[in-house]
């Protein structure tokens, strides 16, 4: 009997990348066995389409058929009966609310769907003895840094929290939950904060899907596509053009942290509750993506420059050296051109097919 795996949001743009890249792994086999996988998703941003993908893939792989649950983490009996259904050994956990913009008009919302969800999710994990999650946190936890010189570096794991909105505080709480389990009923976790999410599979069949859709990369292709102009917040901060420094991360690079994560949970090899970083510690300006995305497309994009967004910082570079040094974790395919031609494919594709 192979590893039993649970993913929770593996409908979604982080969660089934990370799939993709399980089955495309030969470190989860126990003898010839290899893991029995299920996925969790209620479907309220997450696709069918990716659950079916990431199915076809694992039969091909000579994976045991995985499991769907359509299944909301707030719906406690039908969490239960997937858990006794599923009996995972592990769980990566990465359904959640993730737009900032809507925590702030709906924070009751977000607070109820990630924090009361995550609460139950731990729960059904203690009463049916899975003492193993990877969480998917973000640097949205650290917020808004206020002392100003750690506000331009790149940021270590014991940055001062300050989440500036709801999105950020109900993960927060999330993180918090899952520590207490630690000394309370002896979870072990390993928490990933992620900087900025980006790029597809390089297979083309996943890729950044949401509605609507709030993150740089996927907004400035589809301008460049469309022929239309993207809206640029703020070119009057303290970095080297005046636009905002963020740092992107590819979704090959955090599949990677996260199977290192799980496969040290597994051998029990992390115990207690560790949190890492996962960024490149380098960071982009928004007019340098732009410029960027201009050479992978091949043409200019059109932008307009706004005042800054509240709460907005000027710098969100992370500091991954403790990823690095305990997992051996190494960003290798988070290149801003591989980023963007990845996402450019996924765009070019789905844009085809709708
Ligand atoms: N996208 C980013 O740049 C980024 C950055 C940092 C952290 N994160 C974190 O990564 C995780 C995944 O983000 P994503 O970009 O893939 O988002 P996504 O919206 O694409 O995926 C989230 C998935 O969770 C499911 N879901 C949401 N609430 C649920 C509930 N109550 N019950 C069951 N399923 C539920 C959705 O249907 C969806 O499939 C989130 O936890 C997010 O906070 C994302």
């Amino acid at each position: 009997m192979g590893y039993k795996v649970l993913i929770t949001g593996a409908a979604g743009y982080i969660g089934s990348h990370f799939v993709e890249a399980l089955i495309d792994s030969d470190a989860f086999s126990k003898g010839s066995a290899l893991p029995q996988l299920s996925f969790l998703d209620d479907l309220s941003t997450g696709h069918l389409e990716f659950v079916n993908t990431l199915k076809a893939h694992a039969l091909q792989r000579g994976f045991p058929e995985p499991k769907f649950y359509q299944v909301n983490l707030l719906d406690v009996d039908a969490l239960n009966e997937a858990f006794a259904s599923a009996q995972p050994d592990a769980v990566l956990h990465f359904a959640a609310k993730i737009s900032v913009a809507e925590s702030v008009e709906r924070p009751e919302f977000y607070f109820e769907n990630n924090v009361k969800g995550s609460k139950n999710l731990l729960s059904a994990m203690k009463a049916f003895g899975c003492k193993r999650i990877v969480f998917s946190s973000t640097a949205a936890v650290y917020g808004k840094v206020l002392d100003p010189v750690l506000a331009h570096q790149p940021l270590l794991e014991n940055t001062p929290f300050n989440p500036i909105n709801p999105y950020g505080e109900s993960k927060l709480q999330m993180e918090n939950a899952i520590r207490e389990a630690h000394s309370e009923w002896g979870l072990n976790s390993v928490i990933f904060r992620y900087f900025n999410a980006a790029g597809a599979s390089p297979r083309g069949s996943l890729g950044e899907w949401h509605e609507p859709e709030t993150h740089l990369i996927p907004l400035l292709l589809r301008a460049a596509i469309g022929g239309r102009s993207l809206q640029v917040y703020g070119t009057d901060y303290d970095t080297r053009d005046g636009s905002c420094v963020r740092d992107y991360i590819h979704l090959s690079d955090l599949a990677s942290a996260h199977l290192l994560g799980l496969s040290k949970l597994l051998k029990d090899e992390l115990l207690g509750s560790t949190v890492f970083n996962l960024g490149t510690a380098t960071g982009n300006t928004v007019l340098e993506v732009i410029h960027a995305a201009e050479k992978v497309v091949g043409s200019a994009i059109q932008f307009e420059v706004h005042p800054r967004r509240a709460g907005d910082s000027a710098v969100l570079v992370a500091d991954s050296s403790r990823a690095r040094n305990e997992l051996g974790w190494q960003p290798i395919h988070s290149s801003m051109e591989n980023i963007l031609k990845t996402a450019l494919q996924w765009e070019r594709r789905s844009q085809s097919t709708n």
